[in-house]
C-alpha cells in the first residue's frame, strides 16, 4: 500500500468527487429520515496543502487553488450557490480565509450531515487510519474502521437506516481495481439495492474504462448517471487528466446540477487545451 493521498488532495478530480459529493448529500439530507454514509476507501479526512507531499506535487493549486485560493478568480453567482456546500466545507477547515487545509472526503460529508446522521469510514494504511481517527475523533456521529473497504461493503451493508450514501473511491495502485470496483458495486447492490453509490474512477486508458462501462451495464441497474471531467487530452502515462464519477442512485435533481457544474469545472480547471466533460445515463 503506497498509495497516499495527500500528493493529490484538492487535484481536479478531488474536486469533482467531492462537490458532487456535497451536492447529493444536500440532497439526500433534504429528507427527514436519518442518513448513513460509508466512506470505503477513506484516507486521512484532512490534508496539509502547505506540507512537503501537496508542494511536491502542487496538483491542488490546478484544482480547488483555482476555485478558493488566494488569486482564484470571482464564482459566477450561480456556480458560487452550487459549489457553496463544497467551499463552506473547504472554508470551515480554513477559518482564518488562506487556503492551507484541504478537507477530505470524510470531512466533506460530515460538513453536510445532520445530528442523526452516522459515518463510517475504512480506511487500510496502517498510518492513515490513525491520522483519520485524529482528525474525526471530535465527531460522535462517525466512526473510522480499519477495515478493508471491500470487506466494508460486505459487512456494513444494508445500514439499518435504509438510507445511505456509499462513497467508494479506491486507490488505483494494483492492477485489476476497475474489476474490484465493479465486484464491489455488485456485492453492494446486491446487500442494498436503493442505496446511492458514487464510484470513483481515473480515465487513462480509454478501451479499460470501455470495459468498465461494458460491464457496470451487465449489472442491469435502473439508475446509473456518468460524469467525466478532462482538464487535458488523455495521457496514458504521467499525470491524471481526466476522471469520471459514476452514481448509482443519484438523487433527484443532481443531474441538473452536474449539467450546470461540468462546463463551468471543464473551463476553470483546464491546464491545456483539449479537455471537455461529459454527463450521461447509462
Ligand atoms: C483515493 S484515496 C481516498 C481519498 C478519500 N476518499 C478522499 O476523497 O478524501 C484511497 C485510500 O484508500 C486506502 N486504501 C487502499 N486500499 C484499501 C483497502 N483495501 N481498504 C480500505 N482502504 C484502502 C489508501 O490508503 C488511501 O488512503
Amino acid at each position: 500500500m503506497n498509495y497516499r493521498h495527500a500528493f493529490h488532495a484538492g487535484n481536479f478530480a478531488d474536486v469533482l468527487k467531492h462537490a458532487t459529493l456535497a451536492l447529493a448529500l444536500v440532497r439526500l439530507t433534504r429528507k427527514a429520515k436519518p442518513l448513513r454514509v460509508i466512506d470505503t476507501h477513506a484516507g486521512i479526512g484532512s490534508y496539509r496543502l502547505d506540507g512537503p507531499e501537496a508542494q511536491r506535487t502542487g496538483e491542488w493549486t490546478n484544482g480547488i487553488g483555482r476555485l478558493a485560493g488566494l488569486d482564484a478568480e470571482p464564482l459566477p453567482a450561480a456556480i458560487e450557490a452550487l459549489l457553496a456546500p463544497y467551499l463552506d466545507a473547504v472554508r470551515t477547515a480554513n477559518p482564518d480565509g488562506t487556503l492551507r487545509v484541504y478537507p477530505g472526503s470524510p470531512a466533506v460529508a460530515l460538513a453536510l450531515m445532520r445530528p442523526d446522521d452516522r459515518l463510517i469510514a475504512s480506511e487500510l494504511h496502517p498510518e492513515d487510519i490513525e491520522l483519520l481517527r485524529q482528525n474525526l475523533r471530535n465527531d460522535r456521529r462517525t466512526k473510522a474502521l480499519a477495515l478493508d473497504g471491500w470487506q466494508a461493503i460486505r459487512s456494513l451493508l444494508p445500514p439499518k437506516e435504509r438510507r445511505g450514501l456509499i462513497l467508494i473511491d479506491p486507490p488505483f495502485e494494483e492492477a485489476g481495481e476497475l474489476d474490484r470496483l465493479i465486484d464491489g458495486l455488485a456485492d453492494g447492490i446486491r446487500r442494498f439495492a436503493t442505496g446511492t453509490y458514487m464510484l470513483w474512477l481515473p480515465i487513462k486508458d480509454r478501451p479499460q474504462i470501455q470495459n468498465f462501462e461494458h460491464k457496470l451495464r451487465q449489472l442491469a441497474l435502473t439508475k446509473v448517471l456518468w460524469a467525466e471531467l478532462h482538464v487535458a487530452p488523455l495521457l496514458s502515462d504521467g499525470p491524471l487528466t481526466a476522471t469520471a464519477l459514476v452514481v448509482v442512485n443519484p438523487p433527484y435533481g443532481l443531474s441538473d446540477d452536474l449539467a450546470a457544474l461540468l462546463p463551468f469545472l471543464a473551463t476553470r480547471l483546464a491546464s491545456a487545451p483539449g479537455g471537455g466533460w461529459e454527463l450521461r445515463e447509462i
